[in-house]
């Protein structure tokens, strides 16, 4: 017997098939038979053959099913058809990680991880790196396009206007611990953001999430750099309105006495690259988060809160900060040979080097080599640079890596600038997290404006036991 589910036949497709399609691809046939590539029936083949569906012949009961493929994917909620019974709850897939899921239609990020491509809404990141500035990414990311010349002029003077945050927050802070990591700092401040601006939960008002992602973009910078004072024990800098963003930033971090603090050009310019690099990546971690907790239609303070809590972890947000450990443990370029070594027979991972995605060389690690000279001519060569250089060259010969298509990933060199900035290691997430936030927003406004889109809720394999009966505890301690 064959079953059809077509398209058609889900609620959820009826809504995706308003919008556009983003990718076509070409029919592929896959067979679950236990003889891997052997035909289904002859009939089957012949009746399927260069449709854009698959064919699932469930060997429990001998039924056939035929799924549409859209997108180069099939609708997992159709695999809940398949079903030996009645009471059968229906096939569902497993998917730890969601490695191979696709939880979302975008239109914001494009990786191609084998080619090493990354583009942002069509536009490659070698080229926004180059002849655009955060703030104009970030608009683009936003609001999917690039400004206008008005456009742009009104971006930049409503993100300046709301950098400052209400004097309570401030007090908020302060009340933080001196030892208080700053993105705990940040996760927190942020969250509370979300109470100065109750307003802020009516996300079905577009005018509403417009200053909402204003206020984000304008205070990220803000929370950041005071959550770096705190820890130094230093007073607490308003932004300056005069300054760009990334020249703000710096001034918040770093200014004294002084009336006015103006950075170096070529910092500024490196640190608005390493913002540019930094403002999106589709759907990793603290993305999945953002839109996982936004999918309960909370306001986006806590949304982007869960996308910090996420970064904050070690195996998202803290690579850079390995591979400076690593490269002190080294110590020098005589001892790399032996460090290879040591990584080749398993003893320890060479840090900022492989990824999920790219199986080529991470473009943004391309793009932080060539502004890593620009911030070391002001702040003098960072003496791990050199460790690191040869490092790559070695591994970039060796068959170990070259046959695992193991690259610099973008860590592997941005923790060399952040510490020539006088930045501490713990500030690393940080500086991650106040670029990322256009990207999360884009994310989040996407996923609220999305038909398609419901409150995440994967399903579970339950392993654990069943229908006991309580003992009440009189009789259990007895
Ligand atoms: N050094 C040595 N061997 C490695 C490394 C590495 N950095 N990365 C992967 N391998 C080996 C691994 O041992 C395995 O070998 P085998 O097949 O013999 O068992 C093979 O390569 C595949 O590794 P995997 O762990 O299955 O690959 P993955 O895609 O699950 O992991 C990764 C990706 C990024 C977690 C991993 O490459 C890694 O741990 N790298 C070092 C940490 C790092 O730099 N992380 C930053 C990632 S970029 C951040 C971002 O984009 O947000």
């Amino acid at each position: 017997m064959t079953r059809t589910t077509t398209a058609q036949d889900t609620r959820a497709e009826r809504r995706r098939s308003k919008l556009p399609r983003i990718v076509d691809v070409p029919f592929q046939h896959v067979s679950y038979l236990p003889n891997e590539g052997a035909a289904v029936t002859d009939e089957t083949d012949v009746a399927t053959q260069g449709r854009d569906s698959l064919t699932i012949r469930d060997n429990r009961t001998g039924n056939e099913y035929e799924l549409p493929i859209i997108d180069g994917t099939i609708r997992a909620g159709e695999l809940g058809n398949i079903k030996v019974d009645d009471h059968d709850p229906g096939l569902a897939t497993y998917d730890p990680g969601f490695v191979n899921t696709a939880s979302c239609r975008s239109a914001i990020t494009y990786i191609d991880g084998d080619k090493g491509i990354l583009e942002y809404r069509g536009y490659p990141i070698e080229q926004l790196a180059e002849k655009s500035t955060y703030l104009e990414v970030a608009y683009l990311l936003v609001h999917g396009e690039l400004p206008s010349k008005q456009q742009y002029e009104s971006w930049q003077h409503e993100i300046t206007y709301h950098t400052f945050v209400h004097e309570n927050i401030k007090a908020f802070m302060e009340g933080f611990r001196y030892d208080a990591h700053p993105m705990g700092m940040l996760l927190a401040s942020v969250g509370a953001l979300s109470t100065f601006y109750p307003e802020s939960s009516s996300i079905s008002d577009a005018a509403n999430r417009h200053m909402q992602v204003v206020r984000l973009i304008a205070k990220m910078p803000t929370l950041g750099a005071w959550a770096f004072r705190h820890a130094q024990g230093k007073p607490y800098v308003y932004p300056d309105n005069d300054l760009g963003y990334a020249a703000n930033f710096l001034a918040m971090l770093f200014r004294m006495s002084e009336a006015k603090f103006l950075a170096d050009e070529r910092l500024i310019q490196a640190l608005e690259v390493l913002f540019i690099l930094h403002a999106d990546h589709e759907q990793n971690c603290s993305t999945n988060a953002v839109r996982s907790v936004g999918s309960s239609e909370v306001d986006p303070y806590s949304a982007i809160t869960g996308g910090i809590a996420a970064l904050y972890g070690p195996l998202h947000g803290g690579a850079n900060e390995a591979v400076l450990r690593m490269l002190r443990r080294v110590g020098s370029v005589d001892k790399v040979p032996e460090f290879i070594a040591g990584v080749k027979a398993g003893k320890e991972r060479l840090m900022g080097f492989g990824h999920r995605v790219y199986k080529n060389y991470d473009p943004r690690a391309k793009i932080i080599k060539r502004a890593c000279d620009d911030v070391f001519a002001v702040t003098g060569v960072n003496p791990l640079l050199k460790i690191a250089v040869e490092l790559e060259k070695i591994a970039l010969e060796d068959d170990y890596f070259v046959s695992r298509r193991l690259y610099p990933n973008v860590d592997f060199y941005s923790g060399l600038i952040y510490e020539a900035l006088s930045f501490p290691p713990e500030m690393f997430t940080v500086l991650f997290a106040i670029p990322r936030t256009s990207g999360w927003l884009s994310q989040w406004l996407e996923l609220v404006t999305d038909s398609d889109q419901k409150i995440a809720r994967p399903k579970q394999i339950y392993t654990g036991k069943r229908g006991l009966d309580f003992v009440e505890r009189f009789e259990r301690w007895a």
